[in-house]
């Protein structure tokens, strides 16, 4: 199975780069199966329903919403009727919506699709580790499941690549998002999972982290703040990378981060 993980879409630029990249990569990667981290779809701000409904319309097949999944208030119902948006599994468990997915391709083929985030450098929440355990124990790989995708929101390299390893042989892939710049340590773990810390932002790099530059570099000067983020506007890079599993045994195979338009240079390898 092929799948496809696209992170962090940062607003217009980035949905842009998502809309005319997209269906090229699929079609050079013969990719089974796309998800897409649309935290900052929204000017920055979370997804909204149109938006999920744009990139279901597309061909995404699931969308992670991060730890700005609630910043546009329409979202708590939206998730309600929509098994394919995901909040983070470790949220307090009364949140609304659900932390995993159980995808089933037109073959028959599933894939469970699981969203955490990171304790360190962002909000409280519960253990990731934990969470995302129980869930592959319940799910393990060469069982019922074809494949099994985790988005690891966090902060820190430290703790991506210490989950990375917890979850190796658990999962089919680890793949994080959140820091909004692509890391170059993407592998194959000892025990068949793919990683790589961050696959990187998709939207303008011409910017800190998606931003327009004069706010947060005033903010870091003068350590005042005068206004407020704005999504830069110049062309995005579609930042992401795929992943081809073995059907049998779950394992990972390969990963090739890939990158297309924009500033940054462009990756796109055979895989
Ligand atoms: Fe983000
Ligand atoms: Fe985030």
């Amino acid at each position: 199975m092929r799948i496809l993980f696209i992170g962090d879409v940062m607003g217009r630029s980035g949905r842009e780069a998502l809309e005319a990249y997209l269906p090229g990569l699929r079609r050079r990667y013969d990719v089974d199966v796309v998800i897409v981290n649309a935290e900052n779809a929204a000017h920055g701000r979370g997804p909204t329903a149109k938006i999920c409904k744009e990139l279901f319309s597309l061909g995404v097949d699931c969308i992670t919403g991060g730890d700005h999944i609630w910043d546009q208030r329409e979202i708590l119902s939206y998730i309600h009727g929509e098994k394919r948006l995901l909040r983070p599994l470790n949220f307090p468990k009364d949140s609304p919506g659900q932390g995993s997915y159980h995808h089933r391709l037109a073959d028959g083929r599933t894939v469970l699709i699981v969203h955490v985030v990171g304790r360190y450098g962002m909000k409280p929440v519960d253990d990731p580790f934990a969470a995302a355990e129980a869930l592959s124990r319940a799910n393990p790989l060469g069982g019922a499941i074809h494949a099994l995708f985790v988005d690891a929101h966090m902060e820190m390299t430290s703790e991506k690549t210490a989950f990375g390893h917890f979850m190796d042989g658990k999962a089919s892939a680890v793949l994080g998002s959140h820091t909004h710049v692509p890391t170059a340590d993407a592998r194959i773990l000892p025990g068949g999972t793919a990683y790589q810390s961050d696959v990187g932002m998709t939207g303008d790099y011409d910017s800190v982290i998606g931003s327009k530059k004069e706010e947060p570099i005033q903010r870091f000067t003068r350590h005042m703040t005068l206004g407020h983020f704005v999504p830069a506007e110049g062309p995005g890079t579609l930042c992401g990378a795929v992943v081809e599993t073995d059907d049998r045994t779950g394992r990972a195979r390969a990963i090739v981060p890939v990158r297309e338009g924009g500033v940054l240079s462009e990756s796109l390898p055979a895989l």
